[in-house]
């Protein structure tokens, strides 16, 4: 059985406990959708103030949802559409304060007001994001980056 964490100290210390949990959840396991699926559980669960997290897969021409926790999501997002097209067209990690303001943001859930979008690229390849949602403005720190940026890894890692 598996038992959802409580973090504790400070956020950096919070993200360090749960990232080796992540390490954890993966170990010996290359499936992308296993992984993709526990790691969505882990994120939804161990993090307060969310709607929404989990994973687009990039099929070639755009993204296609993947495992998630939350409520039904937008099937296919064009690279050319919201945060979760920016961060997979621009590789580049998207924190959005509100997503009001964003222009082109995707409403899948009327809830969200800020989101956290992390590229998944392997070597030159894009994979898909790891998209977290709040329904709470600017949910999302520097520190909720580097700490979703670090779990991204350990997914990547997985795959090899
Ligand atoms: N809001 C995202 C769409 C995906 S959902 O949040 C799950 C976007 O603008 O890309």
């Amino acid at each position: 059985m598996f038992a959802i964490p409580s973090l504790s100290g400070d956020k950096p210390e919070q993200y360090a406990q749960l990232i080796s949990q992540a390490r954890a959840l993966v170990t010996g396991e290359h499936d992308r959708i296993a992984n993709a699926a526990n790691l969505s559980a882990l994120i939804y669960h161990a993090l307060p103030d969310l709607n929404w997290a989990g994973f687009y897969f990039y099929d070639g021409r755009e993204l296609v949802v993947g495992p998630f926790q939350g409520l039904p999501a937008c099937v296919r997002i064009g690279l050319n559409r919201g945060v979760c097209g920016a961060a997979a067209r621009t590789r580049q990690t998207q924190r959005v304060e509100d997503v009001e303001a964003f222009p082109d943001h995707i409403a899948c859930d009327a809830a969200s007001r800020s989101e956290l979008v992390v590229p998944l690229v392997r070597g030159d390849t894009l994979i898909g994001v790891l998209d977290l949602d709040s329904p709470r403005p600017a949910r999302f720190d520097a520190d909720d980056q580097a700490g979703i940026e670090a779990i991204a890894r350990v997914y990547l890692e997985s795959l090899s």
